[in-house]
């Protein structure tokens, strides 16, 4: 049986993951483009500003009324529309690498939220990983996904725990501690604690073995609800498996409760979320639009309808 330090001190050698040091600090200036080389980060960028929190706004187009589309007038709408003059770049995903895919898919659906999943293996090897790839799918039943990739050289630990345990939390990584966060995706052996390398605090879970991350704000204790190892069409070998997880309990810290005491305040939650590559992101400004009724619209939506040409072209 391993230590702690010693746990720690094998990991600190065997590991080429975590770079450190001038030499890693080589992105040049600011770009907008997602940097997916993980190991370079950019030193000349402007220091984190915390005081930025999240503010709501006008919508963008308060004026805004039914069948307008991409309404013309503001600076942003107009250079919006210049830019739908440039056309389409296609890319048949069976035609196109895997890496090539991830790299489009990744830096196109953002931003996405982050599963920060607790495992614990059969043995008793607690494990802690981020996952990009996760949504919150319903809230009755509460369920959430996390998709895990299988690579063939080693399948990763939270998805060989969550299959033999059937049990994880899911937190959600705020940022305070996000770099501590980002370290437990070292691509570790399975004996490895990530605990260890983030210097997180385990809290003890009400309904499963897996510990939640004492620092996350909100922490969900999940079931296995569904298991599944999914293959690119024609192909046999799986290549990623979707975890579906019934959440049990939900933890939140009082202290990112908004004034009602049963909602998250974004403000107080300073979530962070993965853009491509290497890229997080956080919140800045929201605004408000209020929901519809067809009550209150159906004769407007009816006018339109009966006044339309049909304009959805076909192949
Ligand atoms: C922000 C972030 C999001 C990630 N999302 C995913 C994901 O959705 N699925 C995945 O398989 N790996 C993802 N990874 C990589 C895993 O965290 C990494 O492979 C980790 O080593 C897996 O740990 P494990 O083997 O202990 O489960 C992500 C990494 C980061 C930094």
């Amino acid at each position: 049986m391993w230590t702690r330090t010693q746990r720690c001190w094998h990991f600190l050698q065997s590991s080429t993951a975590i770079t450190s040091g001038p030499s890693s600090h080589c992105r040049s200036i600011s770009t907008t483009h997602p940097n997916f080389n993980s190991t370079k980060l950019n030193s000349s960028l402007p220091p984190f500003s915390p005081p930025t929190g999240f503010r709501l706004t006008q919508p963008p187009n308060p004026e805004w009324d039914l069948g307008q589309g991409l309404k013309p007038g503001s600076p942003l709408n107009d250079s919006w529309a210049e830019g739908m003059k440039q056309g389409w770049k296609t890319w048949s995903t069976e035609n196109t690498p895997g890496r090539d895919t991830y790299k489009l898919l990744t830096s196109a659906v953002i931003p996405r939220p982050i599963a920060f999943v607790s495992t614990i293996s059969e043995d008793g090897v607690p494990n802690l990983a981020p996952m990009s790839y996760f949504s919150v799918l319903s809230h009755d039943p509460p369920l959430l996904s996390v998709s895990l990739l299988l690579s063939p050289r080693k399948p990763k630990d939270t998805r060989e725990n969550i299959k033999s345990t059937k049990e994880f939390t899911v937190n959600i990584i705020s940022e305070p501690f996000v770099e501590a966060a980002n370290a437990c995706s070292v691509e570790a052996p399975a004996r490895i604690d990530e605990w260890l390398v983030s210097g997180l605090t385990p809290e003890a879970s009400t309904h499963v073995k897996p510990p939640r991350v004492k620092e996350s704000a909100v922490g969900l204790e999940c079931e296995l609800y569904d298991f599944k190892d999914v293959a690119p069409p024609g192909a046999e070998k799986p290549t990623t498996t979707i975890v579906l997880g019934l959440i049990k309990y939900i933890h939140i810290h009082k202290a990112v409760l908004a004034e009602d005491g049963n909602t998250v305040d974004p403000s107080k939650l300073r979530p962070v979320a993965r853009l491509g590559g290497a890229t997080f992101a956080r919140l800045g400004e929201g605004f408000d639009l209020s929901r519809l009724t067809w009550k209150s619209s159906k004769e407007q939506i009816e006018k339109l309808h009966s006044t339309q040409p049909e304009n959805i072209p076909s192949r």
